[in-house]
């Protein structure tokens, strides 16, 4: 039986995450979904956002759908995302960006580089280090060329190696393994490229990079698709699978029944795909396409209709399209 957990975190989690489960039990019913409560949300309520046995139930899945997590910036609170990644070696960060005439793909690495967790705070000064391994970037590289090989068979390393020895070390790599594999490289440097994607999309298909510059170039790109609220990831390792949004917790929109539901459809799709079911993430796909093609839009994408109204259209697209090809 295939397990699915469901976390749907705080904020606007608790909005779009019900959206995208429902769409996945309309596909797959003999699914086993179970949720898993983990949070700033609980952490108010028991003082722990997130335990060991949390964790343990998180293995169990074959897939876990994610919402979202608030991490407020206290000193003494560790971002319960970054645990998961971590506890689950979640090493390769996906992040898909396309539309029409454009499909770019960032692979940001998820579980090292300045998110290493290596800190220290004293009065007067603060340090967070920088950690990139050679085995944490070969397993990135490798993961982005087999990508790119099953796409456009192009490769664009981001990184800032013009400052940083960390990047010098990872950029080599990169390009060692790229040129061992017998694909195209380029490289650039990350703040050139974060413009360079948004006025020349075409130009890239697959792009690695780190921790924090993916984070980062991962918001900037959606900008080109139409904000936050439309970007999904899929966190991969070689164990275990984690869907969610690029988009956070969205606080100053939460409750408010406004969240655009596509970014956590779209995970639910990537989900499917992970799992083998391909066309099911084809049919969620074209059913969002079918209600944005109709005028139906939330108020990120200039449209008046809500959370629920926008994720229940979808459905009942979905639930009319074909299951076979
Ligand atoms: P955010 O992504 O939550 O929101 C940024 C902006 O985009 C906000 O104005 C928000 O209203 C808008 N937005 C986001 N998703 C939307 C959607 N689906 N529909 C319409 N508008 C949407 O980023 P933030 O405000 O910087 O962070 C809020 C909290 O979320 C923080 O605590 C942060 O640490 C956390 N966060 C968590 C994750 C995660 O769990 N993976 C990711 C990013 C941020
Ligand atoms: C994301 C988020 C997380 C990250 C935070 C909340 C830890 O911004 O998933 O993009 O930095 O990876
Ligand atoms: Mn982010």
């Amino acid at each position: 039986m295939t397990r699915i957990a469901v976390v749907e975190g705080d904020g606007i989690g608790h909005e779009v995450i019900p959206v995208a489960q429902k769409a996945l039990f309309l596909l797959h019913p003999e699914y086993e979904y179970f949720p898993v409560e983990v949070g700033y949300g609980r952490w108010e309520e028991t003082g722990c956002p997130c335990g060991d046995t949390d964790i343990a139930a998180l293995k169990t899945a074959d897939a876990i759908l994610f919402g979202a997590i608030t991490t407020p910036p206290m000193k003494d609170y560790q971002s319960v995302v970054l645990r998961i990644r971590k506890a689950l070696d979640l090493y390769a960060n996906l992040r898909p960006v396309k539309a029409n005439g454009f499909d770019i793909m960032i692979v940001r690495e998820n579980t090292e580089g300045l998110y290493s967790g290596v800190e220290e705070r004293g009065p007067d000064r603060a340090t967070t280090l920088r950690v990139v391994t050679r085995n944490g970037t070969e397993r990135i590289a490798r993961e982005a060329i087999r990508l790119a090989e099953k796409r456009q068979g192009r490769l664009t390393i981001g990184h800032k190696a013009n400052v940083l020895k960390s990047d010098v070390f990872f950029r080599d790599i990169c390009i060692e393994e790229a040129k061992k594999a017998g694909v195209s490289y380029n490289e650039k440097f990350i703040d050139a490229l974060s413009l360079d994607v948004l006025q020349h999309p075409q130009a890239y298909d697959v792009i690695v990079t780190t921790n924090i510059f993916g984070d980062i170039l991962s918001d900037v790109a959606s900008y080109l698709v139409g904000g936050l609220g439309l970007v999904p990831s899929a966190n991969i390792g070689d164990r275990y699978a984690l869907f969610e949004p690029v988009h956070g917790s969205a606080p100053d929109i939460a409750g408010k029944d406004v969240a655009n539901p596509i970014a956590a459809l779209r995970s639910a799709a990537m989900l499917l795909t992970y799992l083998g079911d391909s066309r099911g993430a084809e049919r969620i796909e074209s059913a969002i396409g079918g209600v944005l093609a109709s005028g139906t839009r939330t108020r990120d994408l200039g449209g008046s209709t809500g959370t629920r109204e926008f994720g229940a259209a979808v459905l009942t697209a979905l639930e009319k399209s074909e299951p076979g090809h």
